[in-house]
C-alpha cells in the first residue's frame, strides 16, 4: 500500500514546492543545462537545481546565498552569512560581491581531498559526482539509517584511502573542521539534529540525483537550523571520528551484522 501513502505526499509537496521560498520563484527541478555552472558542493548544485539558487550557478550573492539556505533548508540569517564570508574567497577579484559554483571547484582552496563523493584531483575530476568514490563511501553506510558512527567511519575511511594511494594528498586542520561540516550536512538537511541520524535512502538519492528528497516524502524542517545546530552535529561526528575506545566498549554491542570489506 506504498502508493497510496506515498502518492498524496508527492502531489502535496509538489504544490509545497511552488509556494514556499519567494512568492512566484518556480522550484521544480531541472538539472544543468549547456552553460549552468556547478561546483563540488551537492546542495549549492542541488539548491541551484531547484531554483533556490539562480540556476545558471553564477553571481551567487550574499542576499542569494542567504535567501536560497533559508528558503531551501530553513538556515537562519547569521550562520548563511558566515558561510557567505567562508565562501567568497573562492572569487580571485579583491572585494568580490558575489561566487560562482565553478569558482568553488579550484583545488585546495575550499575544494579538498578525501570528498564523500567526488574524486580526489590528482585521480580525476574533484568536482562532478563520482559513483565509484561514493560507493566506496556508502559501504560504510551499515544500515537503513545513518548513524554518527557510520558517517565518521566513511569520512575517515576516505581519507585512509587517500592518504595511502593520492601522493598529493593535502588535507589541513582547516580542511579538517569544514570536512566535519559536510559529513554532518545531509544530517542537517534531511535528518534528526539532536540525535544525529539520518535516512540512507534520502542522502543516497541527493547525492546522486542533486535533488532534495522531496518525492521521498521530506519536506524541508520546521525548526531554524542555527550555529548551534550545527556546532553539536560536527562535536558529535568529530568525537565519533575517534578510533579509540573506552575500556567498556565492546564490538559485540554493535547490532551489524554486514560487513562488506572483510567478508
Ligand atoms: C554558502 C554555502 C555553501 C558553500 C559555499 C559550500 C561549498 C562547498 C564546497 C566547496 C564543497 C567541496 C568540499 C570537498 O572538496 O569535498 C562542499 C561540500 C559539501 N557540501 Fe557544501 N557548501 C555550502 C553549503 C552547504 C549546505 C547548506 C549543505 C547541506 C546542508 C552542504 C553540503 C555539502 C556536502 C554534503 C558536501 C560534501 C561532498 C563530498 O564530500 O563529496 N553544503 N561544499
Ligand atoms: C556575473 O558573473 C560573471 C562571471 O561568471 C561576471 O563576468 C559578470 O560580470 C557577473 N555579473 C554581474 C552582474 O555581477
Ligand atoms: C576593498 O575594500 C576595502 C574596504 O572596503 C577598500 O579599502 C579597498 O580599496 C578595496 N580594494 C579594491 C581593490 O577594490
Ligand atoms: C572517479 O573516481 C575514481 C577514483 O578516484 C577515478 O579513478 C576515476 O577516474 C573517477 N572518474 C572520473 C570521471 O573522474
Ligand atoms: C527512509 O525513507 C524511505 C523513503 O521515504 C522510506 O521508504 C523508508 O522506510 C525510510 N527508512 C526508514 C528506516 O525510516
Ligand atoms: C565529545 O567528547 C567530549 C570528550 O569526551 C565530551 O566532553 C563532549 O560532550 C562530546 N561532545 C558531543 C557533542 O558528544
Amino acid at each position: 500500500m506504498q502508493f497510496s501513502l506515498l502518492a498524496p505526499t508527492f502531489l502535496f509537496a509538489q504544490v509545497l514546492g511552488q509556494t514556499y521560498g519567494h512568492p512566484g520563484v518556480d522550484h521544480a527541478w531541472v538539472p544543468a543545462g549547456p552553460g549552468d555552472f556547478r561546483g563540488p558542493c551537492p546542495m549549492m548544485n542541488t539548491l541551484a537545481n531547484h531554483g533556490f539558487l539562480q540556476r545558471d550557478g553564477r553571481n551567487i550573492t550574499r542576499e542569494n546565498a542567504v535567501n536560497a539556505l533559508k528558503d531551501g533548508l530553513n538556515f537562519n540569517p547569521t550562520l548563511a552569512n558566515i558561510m557567505f564570508d567562508q565562501a567568497i574567497i573562492a572569487n580571485p577579484e579583491p572585494n568580490a560581491s558575489y561566487f560562482t559554483l565553478d569558482h568553488l571547484n579550484k583545488h585546495n582552496l575550499l575544494e579538498h581531498d578525501a570528498s564523500l563523493s567526488r574524486s580526489d584531483a590528482y585521480f580525476g575530476n574533484n568536482h562532478v559526482f563520482n559513483q565509484t568514490v561514493f560507493d566506496e563511501t556508502r559501504s560504510w553506510w551499515e544500515g537503513p539509517v545513518l548513524t554518527a558512527d557510520m558517517l565518521a567511519n566513511s569520512k575517515v575511511a576516505r581519507q585512509l584511502s587517500s592518504k595511502a594511494f593520492n601522493p598529493t594528498y593535502v588535507f589541513t586542520l582547516v580542511t579538517e573542521e569544514f570536512s566535519l561540516g559536510e559529513v554532518v550536512a545531509p544530517v542537517i538537511a534531511f535528518g534528526d539534529t539532536d540525535a544525529i541520524t539520518v535516512n540512507r535512502t534520502l542522502v543516497e538519492y541527493f547525492f546522486e540525483n542533486e535533488r532534495l528528497p522531496t518525492e521521498l516524502g521530506w519536506t524541508r524542517r520546521e525548526e531554524v537550523v542555527s550555529l548551534d545546530t550545527i556546532h553539536h552535529a560536527t562535536d558529535t561526528i568529530r568525537n565519533a571520528t575517534r578510533l579509540y575506545t573506552d575500556p567498556k566498549s565492546s564490538l559485540s554491542k554493535r547490532k551489524s551484522s554486514r560487513n562488506p570489506h572483510f567478508g
